[in-house]
């Protein structure tokens, strides 16, 4: 992975709550969720919308988010909102919104738009901070373009797989949002594209929604695919799918201790001139010593 020096947020939950429904806002900053993002897309219909962004401002300016990162996520470049999204919501929350979330770009331009505005609200106001920039990957251009996407500008942190609108982007057929039989995964090939480029950019890789809410199972299946293969979280669309993905995204404790087990071997050999141990059984090496690594940057990002 390329060296990043990017604000760490933790992503193992992100869950989506329509800005329209002051209800669900409140109710969200009342979670454990490590990231909640306020919707002022899909789930807001054309009219609600200019409405939404007050009911949005209000909620992150008036609620108490504990350390939940606070993502808005708005309508895409090509609308007549999406402008007017970021503008009132940078605006009005000013250093109460940690980032903006873009849908549907379909080439790096759509990025470069949204961090030029970006740029110009934090001058304009004087902010402190920077906002962060997170967007989803769900069109076939997008998926096609995904590495200029990854590297777009400095300001963004996350790809999201959004396998909804990914699904109709390519003429899928499936029912159901976020279930991916095939035979084998039919979710597999863009998700690992994506995961790549978010890697090899120093970006996390996130995965989308799974509708069906009342299946706990299915889901956990989905995140444990989505960790797997270097995804570092996934959606929630109900507060009941927080604790499925904060169970799979964080490391067992036992996991940490044998990771920092073996990287301690391998530093002491390394230390003695020596490239690969024999540690209970098993080899430790330099390769190895990386992938435990990993364990251990998430589970001190964690606080483990
Ligand atoms: N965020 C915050 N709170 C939520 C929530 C969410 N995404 N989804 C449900 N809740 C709340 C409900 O308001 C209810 O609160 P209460 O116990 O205080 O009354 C509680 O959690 C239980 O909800 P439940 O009755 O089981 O679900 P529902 O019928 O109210 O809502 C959905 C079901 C699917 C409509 C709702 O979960 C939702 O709108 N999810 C987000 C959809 C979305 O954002 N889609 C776009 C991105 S994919
Ligand atoms: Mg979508």
């Amino acid at each position: 992975m390329s060296q990043s020096n990017k604000p760490q947020r933790l992503r193992r939950s992100q869950l989506a709550v329509p800005g329209v429904s002051e209800k669900m806002l409140t109710k969200a900053a009342s979670l454990d969720v490590d990231h909640v993002f306020c919707d002022l897309e899909d789930a807001v219909a054309p009219s609600a919308k200019p409405g939404a962004r007050q009911t949005i401002i209000d909620a992150l300016n008036g609620l108490d988010w504990g350390k939940t990162v606070r993502c808005v996520r708005v309508n895409d470049a090509t609308t007549e909102w999406c402008h007017d999204d970021i503008i009132a919501i940078v605006e009005g929350a000013r250093e109460n919104v940690d980032t903006i979330m873009l849908t549907k770009p379909f080439d790096a331009s759509d990025l470069k738009f949204a961090d030029k505005l970006l740029s110009q609200l934090e001058k304009k106001l004087g902010l402190k901070k920077k906002i962060g920039l997170e967007c989803l990957i769900e069109e076939v251009e997008a998926m096609k373009n995904v590495w200029e996407i990854a590297h777009s500008c400095e300001r963004l942190e996350c790809l999201i797989f959004g396998m909804g609108d990914y699904a109709a982007s390519q003429g899928m057929s499936v029912k159901d949002i976020g279930k991916a039989t095939y035979p084998g995964d039919l979710f597999h090939y863009p998700r690992y594209q994506l995961t790549i480029a978010a890697r090899a950019a120093g970006l996390d890789a996130v995965d989308g929604p799974y509708a069906d809410f009342s299946n706990p199972e299915g889901y956990a299946e989905e995140c444990r695919r989505a960790l797997t293969i270097g995804m570092v979280g996934k959606w929630a669309i109900h507060p009941s799918q927080i604790a499925p993905a904060l169970e799979v995204f964080s490391p067992d404790q036992e996991d940490v201790d044998l990771a920092r087990e073996m990287i301690a071997v391998y530093r002491e050999a390394e230390a003695q001139g020596i490239g690969s141990v024999n540690h209970k059984g098993a080899m430790v090496d330099a390769a190895t010593a990386r992938v435990f690594q990993n364990i251990v940057d998430r589970a001190d990002l964690i606080g483990m």
